[in-house]
């Protein structure tokens, strides 16, 4: 393990143990980095090599999308092994590199665990088709025998969520159940074998140095399959209130507890953010500090650029954060949905039947090939910046999705025989899945894959990515990644407590709070330009109209 000189960046990683509470954490989605090997697929070392531009971007953390061993049947959400790395990203000695870098310049590292289901090839699996019905093997997992006189009809009608059904008959012909992917075997966490090892998984990597983990699905873990099973339309009507057979049941937080458990042995504790899609009411739950101790907050994700939406949200989440006492965490992207610089350049959100917005008009986009109804790009992007000065002034932790500090866009230029998301084949092709978000970053304005390696790139990068290179953007003070650049250095000096204080702009297009030593906050999203409180104007995401903040643009100002 070599060691290298921390950069002017670095800060003290022996802070107190709740670093993660208004902490900037960027998402790696691994394969769509940077690639050092030159096989058009993102790995460990490039990432290491790119952690001074990290460090220089001055996030806090990352957090490392899954690079274990897997057949990327579900982007590397299908782990054949918890405690290893891919052959085809790296090593357990690149990984140990990595993290000795990231904590050399003050960042610190949180993994993927993804709990609910292992990939088809894991040996546990593997072991289950081979012992037969009946088996500890396959006690591990949720074996069902069929219905219909022979066996041969699954044992309910479930649908995965990637569409199609839920089940999958093996060669002797029991049934294994898949939430997911049919190569995304549900695990059975009613076995104790099942909860003891990942609690081994847990270690392992807190052993390694990791700093925290993001635990994938977070509420589906525990289920009741007591017979006989609900049919798919009774699943759809039961409440969500804790007692579920599927989704956020209350005792999942028994393995939560547990979990806790083992992160609080380590100084410092280690942290843990679910993802888990619940009812607003139910967040708090995991969030709890007996519990995973953060939960996502989801909710700027199906948001229009609108200033209701925006303040609700806000309200919303800060209260349910001071319920269970932790911090709240802002999302615009991710690599499950479509680019927010995408999302703001599209007309606003069609809503569900329950009223709330839902993403299907960025669907709707790539099925049109990026036609209709048409992007308005360049107003994508400049909402793009006024949202993420917005969310980056809050309270709370940020998650930064890799490409989002460059503006980038959604490909939709993927044709159907380049796809490789599980959501466009089993939809057929209805849902297009979220391969445009997973495209490998632009590094450089020339070159193979734009800089991203000496080889292709595994999802095909479009003309135009060419304009977003990092290496185009660094001097320049006007780009949106000199802008983040700015926001996270600045943002500091907020991160010393926690309060927020609405502030009355006199209008409804506007929202403005107060935070900190006298900074305020203010994002204009209507159109014409408004007068801003007196001050001195430390950063806007974009230039002042004769003094005045433009329409769909954010300042911080330190007031007067
Ligand atoms: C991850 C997805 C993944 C799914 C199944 C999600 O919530 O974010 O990318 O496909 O879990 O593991």
């Amino acid at each position: 393990m070599t060691t290298v000189a921390p950069s002017v960046h670095a800060r003290d990683l022996s802070d107190a143990p709740d670093w993660w509470r208004q902490a900037v954490v960027y998402q790696v989605y691994p394969r769509s980095f940077a690639d050092t090997d030159g096989d058009g697929l993102g790995d460990i070392t490039g990432i290491t090599s790119r952690v001074p531009y990290l460090a220089e971007l001055g996030v806090d953390a990352i957090w490392l999308s899954p690079f274990y061993p897997s057949a990327l049947a579900d982007g590397g959400y299908d782990v054949a092994d918890y405690r290893d790395v891919d052959p085809k990203l790296g090593t357990l000695a690149d990984m140990d590199e990595l993290i000795a870098q990231l904590h050399a310049h003050g960042i610190r590292v949180i993994v993927d665990i993804v709990p609910n289901h292992t990939s088809n090839d894991h040996a546990w699996f593997q072991e289950a088709l081979a012992a037969g019905r009946g088996s500890a093997a396959r006690e591990r997992y949720i074996f069902r025998e069929g219905t219909g006189p022979d066996g041969s009809e699954p044992p309910t009608d479930w649908q995965s969520t990637f569409g199609g059904p839920a089940w999958e008959r093996v060669a002797d012909g029991q049934w294994y159940m898949h939430h997911f992917d049919v190569s995304q075997p549900d695990l059975n966490w009613a076995n104790p074998e099942v909860r003891g090892d990942f609690v081994k998984t847990l270690r392992f990597w807190s052993d390694r140095g990791v700093d925290g983990f993001r635990i994938d699905v977070a509420h589906m873990l525990t289920k009741d399959l007591s017979e006989p099973l609900p049919s798919q339309a009774e699943i759809e009507a039961l409440p969500q209130d804790g007692s579920h057979p599927l989704f956020d049941r209350d005792d999942v937080h028994e393995v939560y507890a547990e979990w806790r458990a083992v992160f609080n042995s380590y100084d410092p504790p280690r942290t843990a953010v679910a993802e888990a899609w619940v009812h607003p009411s139910r967040v708090p739950l995991y969030a709890r500090a007996e519990s995973l101790g953060q939960a996502f907050n989801f909710d700027l994700l199906e948001a229009d650029f609108d200033p209701a939406q925006f303040r609700r949200i806000v309200a919303d989440n800060l209260a349910l954060a001071a319920e269970s006492g932790s911090s709240t965490t802002w999302v615009l992207s991710n690599h499950d949905v479509v680019r927010h610089a995408t999302r703001y350049g599209l007309p606003d959100a069609e809503r569900g039947a329950d009223g709330r917005p839902t993403l299907k008009h960025g669907n709707e986009w790539l099925l049109s090939g990026g036609q209709t109804p048409t992007l308005d790009a360049e107003r994508g992007e400049r909402r793009a910046r006024a949202a993420a000065l917005f969310v980056l002034g809050l309270p709370g932790s940020a998650y930064l999705y890799q490409g989002e500090e460059l503006g980038l866009h959604e490909v939709a230029e993927i044709s159907d025989d380049q796809r490789q998301d599980p959501t466009f084949f089993r939809s057929r092709g209805i849902d297009q899945g979220r391969d445009g978000c997973r495209v490998p970053l632009p590094w450089s304005e020339n070159g193979p894959s734009f800089g991203f390696g000496e080889g292709g790139a595994h999802l095909p990068q479009p003309e135009w990515f060419a304009a977003y290179a990092v290496g185009l953007q660094d001097g320049d003070p006007a780009s949106t990644l000199s802008l983040y650049r700015r926001a996270l250095d600045l943002r500091h000096a907020l991160q010393t407590d926690e309060r927020l204080e609405w502030i009355d702009a006199g209008r409804d297009d506007v929202v403005a709070f107060a935070r900190p030593n006298g900074w305020t906050i203010v994002t204009n999203f209507g159109s014409e330009p408004v007068p801003l409180p007196a001050g001195e104007v430390l950063l806007s995401s974009s230039p002042l109209e004769g003094g005045a903040l433009a329409g769909e643009s954010t300042a911080w100002i330190r007031r007067a």
